[in-house]
């Protein structure tokens, strides 16, 4: 018996000490990224389904596709168009929109349409105010030039293959050729590829992922279809957040995300 109580306890220590074991190794192996975790909740309407940023100015649509601009300056809410589909900002500033009638606006004065009743556009991503994508609702991948005098030339520039969304970089326009240009998508079977102009797919992913947001050829966010927020960043994959439904990247590195609970955060990255 005393001996059986000996071994008893001798195993109960084994195990304590795995189990710390095993949790000191989890927390240092984690594939959370711990320094990430300061989080801050931002105003916001309600219901928002997508968020999108311009160094502290915010953007936000929601479920009744209604797009709100929450404007530092006043510290308000404002609410600026109705009967959105889609909204993008680009590099530059610009921002288009998409409407329930398939045409694509951009900011000016006001709300000024860009397209001419060619295709039925529904989502849109923006590089800048010279080139903007769409992707049409037979989900192929519509771009338009500026051409001057102050028209859009458009062009399918793929109608074979189906696009989920598209992802222009955020941060570019200086030294690396190589950013202008390259483009994100979600792709076939949804899995997420690099697009480049000579019209060839690079596969980054080997799992379907629902969005995508680009800041430059080394460094995306992704969501994947269980909701999990993931960072590629120089080839690595790194589960940040789980239970998020959208996120954006800004150019201050800045990561915003709207959880299941429609609760909206702030981190940096
Ligand atoms: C694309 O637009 C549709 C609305 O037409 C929307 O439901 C969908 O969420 C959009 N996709 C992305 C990735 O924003």
């Amino acid at each position: 018996m005393a001996f059986c109580q000996f071994s008893f306890i001798k195993l109960l220590h084994l195990k304590v000490g795995t189990i710390v074991i095993l949790f000191i190794y989890l927390f240092f192996n984690s594939s959370y990224d711990l320094s990430d975790q300061q989080v801050s909740k931002i105003p916001h309407p309600k219901n928002p389904k997508k968020i999108d940023s311009y160094g502290r100015d915010i953007w936000f649509l929601t479920e009744e596709n209604e797009l709100f601009h929450w404007y530092p300056v006043l510290e308000s809410l404002i609410f600026k168009e109705s009967d959105v589909l889609d909204f993008s900002i680009g590099a530059d500033g610009t921002i288009a929109i998409t409407k329930k009638d398939n045409e694509v606006y951009i900011r000016t004065d006001k709300w000024e349409r860009i397209s001419y009743g060619n295709y039925e556009h529904k989502n849109v991503s923006v590089y800048s105010s010279y080139l903007i994508y769409t992707i049409d609702s037979r989900n192929h991948l519509i771009q338009a030039f500026y051409d001057s005098p102050d028209t859009y030339s458009w062009a399918c520039l793929d109608c074979l293959k189906k696009y989920y969304q598209i992802s222009c970089p955020i941060s570019q326009m200086d030294d690396d050729y190589s950013d202008y240009r390259s483009l994100w998508i979600i792709g076939s079977d949804h899995y997420i590829y690099k697009y480049s102009t000579n019209k060839k797919y690079i596969a980054i992913s080997e799992s379907p992922f629902k969005q995508i947001k680009v800041f430059n050829d080394q460094y995306i966010i992704g969501i994947d279809i269980n909701n999990n927020l993931w960072k590629y960043r120089d080839g690595n994959w790194v589960l940040i957040r789980k239970y998020v439904k959208y996120a954006t990247l800004n150019y201050l590195r800045e990561i915003y995300f709207i959880d299941n609970d429609n609760l909206v955060f702030k981190m940096k990255s």
